[in-house]
């Protein structure tokens, strides 16, 4: 049955599994999912707050937060008078925002149980490029859209990712941890690839732009990739294919993260924004 606040029906199976569809790769019980999602949300937040505060976001707008982690993303727009609805198909992380007058649902976006035509922005970061039919999500998350409302989809290419002054650096690791992502439906070029979804989906102006941050070992940021290299550990030492790489490997990799000699660039962060024509 529907939320009656938000029109939203919960739609994730008691189990946590979403029907035969591909697990979420870090939906696993990874003991430092919260730190890693937290510092997740310090190194992308400025640069996402920045592009959405284009959109007039404020008292009056009806805004919806796909995959909405630990909720940083939410809270900045309750906090200037949007009426928000958050939704993850895991919301165990996001229960202080029920304090800031947020609707929290559990949803699964892969089910299409979003409400139609009731949202001025809708927003997903590092969100659709997990989801195996990404069309079909994104198609859902226009359909939420009111008319002239916008759809900010944020998601990473991959392909710069530890690149560093004294050439790629730990190439072997980034292959492994990518593999175990691809098995379960990732794409590391999601980024460029929500260009053409977005246009597909029949959303209009749409524009996109890239930012890729400079990360020095040994800093809060640097621990978001060695934390994501964690998580990833033990599948890709379970990884039977010929690159698979050893404890030794990671154990450097994660070493040089935590070294202030090195300097590497991010992902590169692709931000798209579509509007819904006024019929
Ligand atoms: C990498 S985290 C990003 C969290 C947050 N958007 C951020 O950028 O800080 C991906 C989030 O999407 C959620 N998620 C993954 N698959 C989902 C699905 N099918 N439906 C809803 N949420 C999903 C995860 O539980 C997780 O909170």
């Amino acid at each position: 049955m529907a939320d009656a606040a938000t029109g939203i029906a919960a739609t994730v199976e008691t189990n946590g599994s979403a029907g035969n569809t591909a697990q979420y790769v870090f939906g696993t019980a990874f003991q430092r999912e919260d730190e890693r999602l937290s510092l997740g949300e310090r190194l992308w937040d400025p640069g996402t707050i920045s592009r959405l505060s284009t959109l007039g976001i404020g008292p009056g707008s009806r805004c919806l937060e796909v995959g909405a982690g630990r909720g940083s993303i939410a809270a900045w727009m309750a906090e200037r008078g949007a009426a928000v609805t958050a939704v993850d198909i895991d919301t165990s992380r996001l229960d202080r925002l029920r304090g800031l007058g947020v609707a929290v649902c559990q949803v699964d976006v892969r089910t299409g149980a979003l409400p139609v035509a009731a949202y001025d922005v809708v927003h997903a970061r590092l969100v659709v490029q997990h989801l195996g039919d990404r069309a079909a999500a994104v198609r859902a998350l226009c359909a939420a859209l009111r008319p002239g409302g916008h759809l900010v989809l944020e998601d990473t290419d991959t392909a710069s990712l530890f690149s560093h002054a004294a050439g790629p650096f730990h190439p072997e690791v980034k292959r492994a941890a990518y593999a175990v992502m691809v098995e379960s439906g990732y794409h590391p070029r999601c980024g460029l690839l929500d260009v053409d979804l977005v246009t597909a989906a029949g959303l209009s102006d749409v524009r996109a732009d890239g930012r890729a941050e400079v990360v020095r070992g040994g800093t809060p940021e640097s621990r978001w990739f060695a934390l994501w290299l964690e998580h990833l550990r033990p599948a890709m030492l379970a990884a039977v294919k010929e690159s698979s790489v050893s404890e030794m490997d990671i154990d450097r990799a994660v070493a040089d993260l935590a070294d202030p000699r090195h300097t590497w660039l991010s992902q590169v962060m692709v931000t798209v924004i579509g509007r819904k024509d006024v019929q």
